[in-house]
């Protein structure tokens, strides 16, 4: 029996495969512009579980189910079993054992990975503390589209070295560029990350990480599960935000990102993500086919189907 492939992280898939999955959600994306049906989930059913709050993650994956022919529940804790105090395993096994596919938003990451191991069909991390591997997904998609391949490019990230961050660490191996972060005292990668990794470069200054660089990313300076540290933080993270000034030091064919949601005036200018270098309604858009793919490659259907 072939083993059940999960997405956890970036380092679940190959570069191969991660490119194929790009190179899929490109055709997805046109397929649907085009009106062709394009049902190669018919049938199957996602199960979705959200411990967080989330827009995108959880239309992204209902429309695409949809999309494939597939069919998708919403569960939250505040209704099920899990939120008075199920086990994880419990909850994968029974899961599991009725659906095709499960996507996961959750706290600490070793909850995901606990959700993984008892769960007999493929599990998606749709954002954890530690990372937010579908959102890369999305991201890649964006910049190839717009600019031609990441490989080789220069990203600077400004602001939390927080889940996104760590992700944009992860995709260095993936994806093949270079990452410039420039993060206030305290709020910077682990050491561990930044060992024997040398696409990683620590900025003294968000106007030095940003000079000369192809991709532009940033995140709220406070993430969900964070909201009681917003005073401590933002003294610490002032002159961190992106706005079209920095983004006046990247190439000038440079594009922005943000994961969203924003918050405009921390973060981000308020005129930032409509800038004209801003890819935000694009990057956000993308979630749809980069995980439409996905969701496919993890069931091997239509491109991907195996023997
Ligand atoms: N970027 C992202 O994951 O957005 P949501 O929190 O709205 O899902
Ligand atoms: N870093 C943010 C990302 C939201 C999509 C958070 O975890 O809240």
């Amino acid at each position: 029996m072939t083993p059940v492939r999960h997405f956890l992280t970036l380092s679940d898939c190959t570069p191969a495969e991660l490119d194929a999955i790009i190179t899929r959600a490109i055709e997805l994306k046109r397929l649907l512009r085009e009106g062709v049906t394009h049902e190669t989930l018919h049938n199957r059913i996602l199960a979705m579980v959200f411990e967080k709050a989330s827009t995108r993650t959880r239309v992204s994956f209902e429309v695409g189910m949809a999309q494939l022919g597939g069919q998708s529940l919403f569960l939250s804790p505040r209704d099920t079993q899990l939120g008075r105090g199920e086990p994880v395993s419990d909850s994968a096994r029974v899961l599991s054992s009725m659906v095709d596919i499960i996507m996961v938003r959750t706290f600490e990451h070793s909850i995901i990975d606990d959700f993984a191991r008892y769960s007999s069909v493929p599990v998606i991390n749709g954002l954890t503390d530690e990372c937010h591997p579908c959102q890369l997904l999305a991201d890649v998609q964006t910049f190839v589209e717009q600019r031609g391949s990441i490989r080789g490019k220069t990203v600077a990230w400004v602001g939390d070295c927080n889940n996104m961050c760590r992700t944009y660490i992860n995709g260095t191996r993936a994806f093949g560029y270079t990452l410039k972060l420039s993060c206030p005292k305290g709020y910077g990668p682990d050491k561990s990350l930044l060992a024997n990794n040398p696409a990683m470069q620590l900025a003294d200054t968000p106007a030095d990480a940003v000079r000369d660089a192809d991709l532009v990313v940033t995140d709220v300076w406070f993430s969900m599960g964070q909201e009681s540290e917003r005073g401590q933080r933002l003294p610490l993270f002032t002159g961190f935000q992106v706005n079209p000034m920095l983004m006046n030091l990247a190439k000038p064919d440079a594009l922005f990102m943000h994961c969203l949601p924003a918050h405009r005036g921390e973060e981000v200018s308020h005129d930032m993500l409509d800038d004209p270098r801003s890819a935000v309604w694009d990057e956000a858009e993308n979630r749809l086919h980069t995980q439409k793919a996905l969701m496919e490659f993890l069931l091997a259907s239509g491109p991907f189907k195996t023997r």
